[in-house]
């Protein structure tokens, strides 16, 4: 164990130190109800005359996408559209997109969705200026280093952060294994943050994105090295606002000042792991919904107290500066306590959110490959709090499926 600690710390540290002088940028904001209809602006100031719309057939229906659409034909630009992308997008749907892109003479994209609409686009992108690799070469760090297509991302979900990260996920189609383009050209050149978008959206998908927001935050807060000033002000700033608002549009979701305060979290959250990392919870929630396809931000809510409280006392000095920040925690507490106060604030969160407390549909024959994924996930590459080993990763595993170990009220 401490040979693998000391193996895993030595990478990051090397990693770390190649990433500082990386340009490192984000995507620009568009922010408010309404800021859709800026949409025709930013395509002039990037000097694009015909726009990809990249999007899924539950947006369609629901009447979101027309929104865009009438801006864009207000404004008398020509568009193409591609409304097919499914969960979890697959190397064809990357594919067709490109086709479309192609034999629609465009010039740029607009995505519009949730992660899976912004990756699937961003794949796209990706192999419109790597035409000769395919997606599976395209995976892994910095492979594609050149300059995309003008980007304009509209997040209608609060949660991945897809919008200002350098990763796209995209399914292998004959193996389902989910694979990740990461580069810094990824990164959308506007991010339109509009909370009349995701004012429709239904309250349990509302709770699981947020909590993928919340795990973006605390993982990258978290997280050993690799961290910037601005990447941890970023996740206090994103985790504070997403304990004061995720429940308001849990309960309300016509609540617009709430769901514009969630889109700005989200989007903070997104650029905090982009720069400094997720860990050991996203590396279980990974394995998880390549095995049973839970959704990811269920399987964060579920997953996060758990692991948290795991990893004891080599996290509570930033634990409690994250319950102070949040709110959950008087001043006149000890570091433990805030620390302790602030996991039980998200048991109790997911409680009122209707969020399970465990996982009891794990299969025992499942645990061991889980845990071999998410520890091959995690190691050496994530900064994580605490290095975990695959036996560390199947007990943790195992109490997922029975729920919260320990219990001390104050
Ligand atoms: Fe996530």
């Amino acid at each position: 164990m401490f040979l693998l600690s000391l193996g895993c710390r030595i990478v990051q540290f090397v990693f770390n130190c190649a990433a500082l002088p990386l340009p490192w940028r984000k995507a620009i904001t568009v922010e408010g109800a309404g800021s859709i209809n800026r949409i025709p602006e930013l395509l002039a100031s990037c000097k694009a005359a015909k726009p990809l719309v990249v999007t899924d057939p539950g947006l369609v229906k629901a009447g979101i996408v027309s929104r865009v659409q009438s801006v864009l034909d207000k404004a008398g630009i020509p568009y193409a559209l591609y409304s097919e992308v499914e969960p979890n997008p697959s190397v064809n749907t990357v594919n067709k997109i490109v086709e479309v892109y192609r034999s629609g003479l465009c010039d740029a994209f607009i995505a519009i969705g949730g992660g899976s609409a912004m990756d699937a686009a961003k794949g796209a992108a990706a192999r419109l200026v790597r035409p000769r690799r395919s997606v599976n070469q395209l995976k892994g760090l910095f492979k594609v280093r050149r300059k995309i297509a003008p980007f304009i991302a509209i997040p209608t979900t609060a949660g991945t952060g897809s919008e200002t990260t350098i990763a796209a996920l995209i399914t292998d189609t004959e193996t389902h294994h989910k694979c990740a383009i990461m580069d810094l050209c990824l990164v959308p050149r506007y991010a339109v943050l509009d909370s009349e978008l995701s004012a429709g959206l239904p309250p349990a998908i509302t709770a699981a994105t947020g909590m993928d927001a919340l795990t973006h935050a605390v993982e990258s807060y978290l997280c050993w090295t690799i961290s910037t000033k601005e990447s941890r002000r970023f996740a206090l700033e994103a985790a504070k606002t997403i304990f004061e608002n995720l429940e308001k549009v849990y309960r309300d979701g016509s609540n617009l000042e709430a769901r514009q305060a969630m889109l700005k979290a989200s989007y903070k959250a997104g650029f905090s792991f982009t720069r400094a990392g997720v860990g050991n919870i996203h590396a279980i929630v990974h394995a998880l919904g390549g095995l049973y396809g839970t959704p990811h931000g269920l399987a964060n809510a579920v997953i996060m107290p758990i692991v948290l409280e795991d990893y004891g006392k080599a996290v509570y000095k930033k634990l409690a500066k994250l319950a102070e920040c949040a709110g959950v925690a008087e001043a006149s507490r000890t570091v433990e306590q805030k620390a302790k106060l602030f996991i039980d604030a998200i048991y109790q969160m997911n409680e009122r959110m209707g969020i399970p407390k465990n996982f009891d549909f794990i299969k025992d024959e499942d645990i061991d490959q889980m845990a071999k994924w998410a520890a091959h996930e995690s190691n050496p590459l994530y900064p994580v709090p605490v290095v975990w080993d695959r036996k560390h990763f199947k007990r943790v595993i195992e109490q997922v499926r029975k729920g919260r170990a320990v219990f001390e009220p104050f």
